[in-house]
């Protein structure tokens, strides 16, 4: 049992020295809080799936500094290998992925590239692709650029478990397993990266995040690459299209279920059947609330009580929804009730999607 130190940004150089001596140390990006160890150091990386109970099957995405987002950079670093020589096309490939970083880097982008042989295997599960991303968070850039490594950092959860966006939820999570945590505050998205593939012809998306579908078709598009979402979830098919994409993931202990509030009513009547009537609500408006509030009344022979609601914008704004969604389906689960039933989102676009694609991985399917 390690006792875990709370860093405060001050303290920066303490992290620094604790990387490069091959220590896990969790950090804030803008996405989520990451659990960091030095990606070139087999024996760091090591300490992140003992810490996270994380299977070896499932890839970590490696963090740079802001003065190394160029393919050039990235290259001369050793951390990927020019695969894109060579034919007209795979040039082609090598401006839209420059394109692309450019556009999105600093920020909430995961660019899969072929792995350069300095990496260790563990790093990428034994893949041939490297996930590389650039986070904005400004204590995160700090840390990288006076580091100057490439950190590994999965999201700094257990595994399997909901990721935190706050110190705080990563102390709840690793307390005692890791020896730092550098508090960068409260993290301002709230939803992972967006994860991508590029390949001749088209980027896909593996993972949907704050770059959106059509943020990232404003810039293939210029180069007539096209942009497609690869859906293992919502589309209903369970058959993961990257390593650690598995359908059940985010996950509270508590059994959750998602509704429209055509579907509310049915759903508390299931459950009351089944002597399940302490009731956690999330919702995305005020107006939502309010209706799904008349709903339970109208339940109370039933013995239906929401005994915790989380209201996660007022307006049904995503932004918002979307860097409250984790801390409030841990504080729900956290509490006395004994099932969460959150709002189903009915918009698809944008940063909806990332919330729908997060939610169903969290919830479980209910026959009404
Ligand atoms: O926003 C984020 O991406 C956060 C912060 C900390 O940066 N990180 C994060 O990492 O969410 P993690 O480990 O929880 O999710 C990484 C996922 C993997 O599960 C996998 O789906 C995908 O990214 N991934 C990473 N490397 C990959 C690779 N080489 N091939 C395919 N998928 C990969
Ligand atoms: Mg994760």
């Amino acid at each position: 049992m390690t006792k875990t130190i709370l860093l405060t940004s001050q303290a920066l150089d303490l992290a620094v020295d604790a990387l490069k001596r091959d220590d896990l140390v969790a950090i804030p990006t803008e996405t989520v809080y990451g659990l960091a160890a030095n990606a070139m150091s087999a024996s760091a990386v090591s300490k992140i799936f003992a810490a996270k109970e994380r299977p070896f099957f499932d890839p970590l995405i490696v963090h740079v500094p802001k003065s190394w987002s160029t393919l050039e950079t990235l290259l001369r670093k050793g951390l990927i290998q020019d695969e894109f020589q060579g034919g007209r096309l795979r040039l082609k490939q090598k401006e839209v992925t420059a394109s692309l970083m450019r556009s999105f880097w600093p920020g909430p982008l995961t660019i899969l590239l072929p792995k350069g042989e300095t990496v260790p295997d563990l790093v990428t599960s034994g893949l041939s692709d490297v996930g590389v991303r650039v986070p904005s968070h400004e204590v995160c850039q700090q840390l990288l650029e006076k580091l100057q490594l490439p950190l590994a950092a999965p999201s700094a959860n257990r595994f399997g478990r909901i990721s935190p966006t706050n110190a705080q939820h990563v102390l709840q999570e690793l307390e005692g397993r890791i020896p730092y945590v550098l508090d960068g505050g409260p993290c301002q998205i709230g939803v992972e990266s967006t994860v991508i593939k590029i390949s001749e012809g088209s980027v896909s998306i593996l993972r949907p995040g704050n770059v959106s579908k059509s943020d990232l078709e404003s810039v293939a598009r210029t180069y007539d690459y096209k942009v497609e979402q690869i859906d293992s979830v919502l589309d209903g098919n369970q058959a993961a299209p990257a390593p650690g994409q598995l359908a059940s993931h985010y996950a509270p202990r508590k059994q959750m279920y998602l509704a429209s509030t055509a579907e509310l009513k049915q759903i508390l009547l299931k459950l009351s059947e089944k002597n399940i009537r302490k009731i956690a609500v999330i919702t995305f408006s005020t107006g939502s609330l309010e209706t799904w509030r008349i709903v339970g009344d109208s339940l109370v022979d039933q013995k239906i009580q929401f005994v915790e609601e989380a209201l996660l914008s007022k307006s049904n704004d995503p932004a918002t929804v979307a860097q409250n969604l984790f801390g409030e389906m841990r504080r729900l689960d956290d509490s006395s009730a004994e099932v969460i039933i959150s709002e189903k989102p009915e918009l698809f676009h944008g940063l909806w999607h990332a919330i729908g694609d997060r939610l169903s991985r969290a919830s479980q399917k209910i026959k009404i």
